[in-house]
């Protein structure tokens, strides 16, 4: 009887120690799943980190592209960037009336490249806006210049101009090809009065990253 008795007994206490090991379990692994969920990353492992920055390269002799370069970088949140001849041009070699003046003669040797005062580096931008005014109906041949010697490959490079009255005419293309490629947008030409309005609602049309 008395055997029975302590049986039972330790049956009891077996029984008790193994649900509170049980209970001792459950609570371990509540406490590691909980821990491991406060120290997950919001951002899914697949999730593309989004690096959109856009830089705006110009070049401009009397102003007018540099203004709407400079408003573009303020929509976009990008970086404005001059281009600067390593020699200036003086207004003399501007005077597209003067048959032999120097922009004419550039724009009239398929060789000519005139050198660029300082390199740009891009290395960091998604997004390249190119802007040039038109100098007889195409590019400045500085642009020329700065398209070959810079890698656009990988970006999204956007020409826009502002002449006279010319169109954007085949400048587009013609910096395009002479390019290490990257994808190019349609040219974009802009009057020299062209309003902020105008100028914002052509950016936001683009659907490009911050600008979208
Ligand atoms: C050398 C030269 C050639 C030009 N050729 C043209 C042309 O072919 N068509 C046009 O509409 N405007 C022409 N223009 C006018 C410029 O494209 C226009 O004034 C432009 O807005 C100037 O831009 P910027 O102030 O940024 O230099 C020419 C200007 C210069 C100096």
């Amino acid at each position: 009887m008395r055997q029975d008795c302590s049986d039972t007994m330790s049956r009891i206490a077996a029984a008790v120690g193994l649900v509170a090991l049980a209970a001792v379990l459950a609570i371990a692994v509540a406490v590691v799943m909980s821990d491991s969920g406060s120290h997950q990353e919001p951002q899914q492992k697949d999730e593309p980190v989004q690096t959109w920055k856009a830089a705006v390269v110009c070049f401009s002799e009397t102003g007018n592209t540099e203004r709407i370069a400079r408003e573009i970088a303020g929509i976009v949140g990008g970086d404005f960037v001059k281009i600067l001849p390593e020699v200036p041009y003086t207004a003399a070699d501007r005077d597209y009336s003067d048959s032999g003046c120097r922009a004419r003669l550039e724009q009239n040797d398929p060789a000519a490249r005139p050198a660029i005062a300082s390199d740009i580096d891009l290395s960091g931008y998604s997004t390249v806006f190119l802007g040039y005014p038109i100098w007889f109906g195409d590019s400045p041949k500085i642009m020329w210049t700065f398209v070959e010697t810079h890698r656009l490959e990988g970006k999204t490079v956007v020409p826009f101009c502002t002449s006279g009255s010319s169109g954007v005419g085949s400048s587009d293309d013609h910096l395009e090809a002479v390019s290490d490629g990257g994808t190019w947008l349609d040219g974009k030409r802009f009057s020299s009065s062209a309003s902020s309005s105008e100028i914002r609602s052509w950016v936001s049309g683009l659907g490009l990253g911050a600008a979208a």
